[in-house]
């Protein structure tokens, strides 16, 4: 007969976290968000903001993996996309300068108004270059914006008809300080910087990016300075061309993508990995003490946590596997911290991955012994997630999200599925657009240092061993809730 373990699994929203004594310097200011993302030769890689950006196509791309390493946290650039786009990327984010952008959409002369409006609708934005050959780095020709044409009348119009010629831009600039004098010099909110050589689109600049970029002092470097970024690859033998061409562009952490780590194909891809490069390895996904023991024991470098619990997920109705993520992680960290004690044994970081929706489960899976947490649908929502900006039938705007399983996404080597028999383990949906992660995460991450010094802890590492973690019975959650009260909403006005 199966074994059948008669003890409930657990959510992290089951938990709440008691008091403990805040000192006099132990306010949220004093409290640090540095974790240990993975283990390197000699130490561990640290991030100062213990977020990972999930390796999905909705939610990484070069935008997003850009604004996790300024942020302190790190992007992970999926696998389901060919090995030169994903590669592409990791050089887009080693390559980027702080304030000059080199991935906006460019637009060709022979463009109509009427697909500009459409690019202006889908992207948000009001200003673009307009370049000979349409390319980013074709030469450039002209500036076009919103106020150049008329919106009911100059649809069948050509962008070379309404666009402005006398571009003032900056030559062979790369300092942001010099790129905001000739901006107010100009009057102008936007500089585009051109090659001296062949006056060719080199970057942008905006002015409005500038206080976001001018400062960011958590951001994740390597040793030469540029932006850390992670790569996922999978177990399939065909990725051991991916993961040589991911190591030439010098990612900087390798991320196992695989819904469920226990296996032998995982643990040939990691051995595999260690026997060529000398390159972090995260392996995954587990979520029992023996999946865990594995995959240490294969040589990974931290182990990513966490199988049916994802926002969009159906692995569980489907397959009827998986568990909640609160038992998974204590007993994950539990045998963590057994291999670190054993004499000879290691310390390996664990990611929470999936199921995470605000700072409170933050807080709750850090005490449970994860080290940083790895998110989809929370990072989807932020006008840098990949996914598309569109507006719903009721007005609002919302971007587009879907799972790694879903047909959409057709990630067929994540699930160890055959090509032709695939069947989903997740939805296509959306998720509410929350605007720029530059001006909401340190709101997030703030109350999650204001939750750490309520519970009398400064680091991470205090969370792990002196946070004291209650389950809550139905009724205490019914009052940890908003309850008896309406919440005062605008369009209810009391007459
Ligand atoms: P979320 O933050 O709850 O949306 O979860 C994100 C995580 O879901 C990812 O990091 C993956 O581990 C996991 N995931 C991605 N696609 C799927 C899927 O199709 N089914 C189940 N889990 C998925």
């Amino acid at each position: 007969m199966a074994t059948v373990l008669d003890t409930p699994s657990h959510s992290l929203k089951e938990f709440r976290i008691l008091p403990g004594y805040t000192p006099p310097d132990g306010n949220a200011l004093n409290v640090s968000l540095a974790t240990r993302l993975c283990s390197v030769p000699g130490g561990f890689l640290h991030l100062n903001t213990p977020f990972l950006s999930a390796a999905m196509q909705a939610v990484t791309g070069t935008e997003m993996a850009i604004s996790m390493a300024q942020l302190g946290g790190i992007g992970i650039l999926p696998v389901s996309q060919s090995i030169e786009d994903q590669c592409d990327k990791i050089d887009r984010v080693k390559r980027f300068k702080a304030g000059f952008q080199t991935n906006i959409t460019t637009l060709s002369p022979l463009q109509t108004i009427g697909s500009v409006i459409e690019i202006m609708e889908e992207t948000g934005y009001s200003t673009f270059p307009v370049t000979d050959s349409g390319d980013f780095h074709g030469k450039l020709i002209g500036i076009i914006t919103d106020k150049d044409f008329d919106v009911r009348r100059d649809h069948a119009s050509h962008v070379e008809e309404r666009m402005r010629t006398d571009v003032q831009a900056g030559v062979d600039i790369d300092d942001l300080k010099e790129a905001n004098r000739l901006m107010i010099k100009y009057g102008r909110g936007f500089l585009p910087i051109i090659s001296s050589v062949d006056s060719t689109l080199q970057s942008v600049v905006f002015k409005r990016d500038l206080d976001k970029h001018l400062e960011h002092p958590n951001e994740s470097i390597d040793q030469k300075k540029r932006l850390l970024a992670g790569a996922a690859v999978s177990t399939h033998p065909e990725d051991r061309t991916r993961v040589q061409c991911l190591v030439e562009h010098e990612v900087d952490v390798l991320v196992i993508d695989a819904s469920d780590g226990h296996t032998h194909y995982q643990r040939q891809m990691v051995e595999w990995i260690k026997s060529k490069y000398d390159i972090p390895v995260i392996g995954g996904n587990v979520v029992t003490a023996r999946g865990f023991e594995f995959l240490a024991e294969a040589g990974v470098d931290a182990v990513k946590v966490g199988m049916g619990i994802a926002s969009g997920c159906t692995t569980q109705e489907v397959k009827a596997t998986g568990r909640g993520q609160a038992s998974s992680l204590m007993a994950i960290a539990a045998a963590r911290d057994e291999l670190a004690r054993k004499e000879g044994g290691r310390y390996v970081p664990l990611i929470s991955d999936g199921g995470i929706s605000g700072p409170a489960e933050m807080a709750v899976g850090l005490c449970l012994g994860a080290d940083s947490l790895m998110m989809g649908n929370f990072f989807a929502r932020y006008t840098e997630g990949a996914g598309n900006m569109v507006r719903n039938v009721g007005g609002e705007t919302v971007k587009e999200y879907w799972m790694e399983g879903s047909t959409k996404a057709r990630n067929h080597r994540r699930y160890a599925q055959l090509k032709n028999l695939f069947f989903e383990e997740g939805i296509t949906g959306y998720v509410p657009h929350l605007g720029s992660i530059y001006e909401k995460l340190p709101v997030v991450l703030q109350v999650l240092r204001a939750s750490m010094a309520t519970a009398g802890c400064r680091t991470i590492e205090e969370m792990h061993e002196k946070a004291v973690l209650e389950m809550q019975s139905p009724t205490a959650l019914y009052d940890s809730d908003i309850h008896d009260m309406t919440p005062m909403n605008i369009d209810q006005q009391i007459l």
